[in-house]
């Protein structure tokens, strides 16, 4: 595995003949670090599978450079599909349309639906206007663990298993897109992310049908197997409230404990650790996965996970938060 700075002139270059060989390049999205293969090419879809030890039935989106090239990958283009992308493309958004015949099941994980997405980071852009073709492109960590936000993080999941690390520096969003499943009827929100329902149907005039919960569409919608954004070590959700006597409580019983916490919290016995991110929703996603992947290096007992607000602002993170920990 080799990591490169993008701002390195041949670096793009570079990229995009490994994905022309059908090889894998990570690279920098506005949201977490994607692991990039030629969506058009099943074998090497087949390695991001692979690489991540991801069980092949659950679908890849695929990033495209722009609107145009929608229909290169769906079978037709809903105006609402064409209302969101003209507002949130290129951006963290990834719509769901019925695909084309000519698109890999491999890619769409046997489904008859395919994920797309412009995204916004200018590396991404770059990657995608000189390769000319769709990048399948998952986060690029191994399979139900914390998705990167910087380089080394896609080095420490997957080694050597990846050709090419773009290196574009943090990401500024840091937890994954919002997707929409345009394919139905009536449109539905898959995964929440930085771009809110409200936006969206601010844009579309219509109610969001919401997630469906875990059954049979367990595979299919994203994120939805419990534990999907874990840490290897036990987390927990502990309210504001109770977090200086869990703290000493987990501390008297001999714990080393690590907090993740949003608002400075003072106690007698201080936890081993403890990470304080800002107290505005954009501003913690971002340091969000950083940290968690920090404390989760520490060889702690438990993590305590300070429980954020209950608010539209913080829904994408307490979707992550609820699926890295472990219910009390
Ligand atoms: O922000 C992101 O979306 C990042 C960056 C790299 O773009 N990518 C990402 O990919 O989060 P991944 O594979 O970790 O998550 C994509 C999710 C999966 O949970 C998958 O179930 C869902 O998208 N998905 C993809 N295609 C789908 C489809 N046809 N129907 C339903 N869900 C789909
Ligand atoms: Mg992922």
């Amino acid at each position: 595995m080799k990591q490169r700075p993008a701002t390195d002139a041949a670096a793009i270059d570079h990229a995009v003949q490994l994905l022309r060989q059908g090889r894998l390049v990570a690279f920098p999205t506005e949201t977490v670090y994607g692991l990039g293969a030629d969506a058009a090419n099943p074998d090497a879809v087949r390695r991001i599978f692979a690489a991540k030890g991801r069980p092949a039935d659950h679908p890849l989106i695929v990033h495209i450079k722009d609107t145009e090239t929608l229909t290169d990958w769906a079978a037709s283009v809903p105006d609402t599909a064409r209302q969101l992308a003209a507002h949130f493309w290129p951006g963290p958004l990834a719509i769901i349309l019925t695909k084309k015949p000519s698109v890999s099941m491999t890619v769409t994980g046997g489904q008859n639906t395919v994920a797309l997405r412009v995204p916004s980071h200018p590396v991404a852009l770059r990657l995608l206007q000189a390769f000319d073709g769709g990048i399948a492109a998952p986060s690029a960590n191994r399979f139900c663990r914390i998705s990167p936000t910087q380089a080394r993080h896609v080095a420490e999941e997957l080694g050597d298993a990846v050709d090419l690390i773009l290196d574009g520096g943090a990401c500024q969003v840091g937890v994954e897109s919002t997707i929409v499943d345009l394919s139905c009827a009536h449109p539905r929100l898959l995964r929440p992310g930085h771009i809110t329902p409200f936006e969206i149907e601010t844009v579309l005039q219509t109610e969001l049908l919401m997630p469906v919960s875990a059954g049979a569409e367990t595979i299919r919608a994203p994120g939805m197997m419990a534990l999907h954004y874990a840490p290897t070590t036990a987390a927990m959700l502990c309210s504001t409230q109770d977090l200086p006597a869990s703290i000493e409580r987990l501390a008297i019983d001999g714990k080393r404990v690590g907090v993740l916490a949003y608002r400075y919290t003072l106690t007698t016995q201080p936890p081993s650790q403890i990470i304080c991110l800002p107290e505005q929703a954009d501003q913690y996603a971002q340091g969000l996965y950083a940290s968690l992947r920090e404390l989760d290096n520490l060889s702690l007992d438990i993590i305590l996970v300070e429980q954020p607000p209950q608010t539209a602002a913080w829904q994408a993170i307490n979707d992550r938060l609820q699926k890295a920990t472990i219910a009390r």
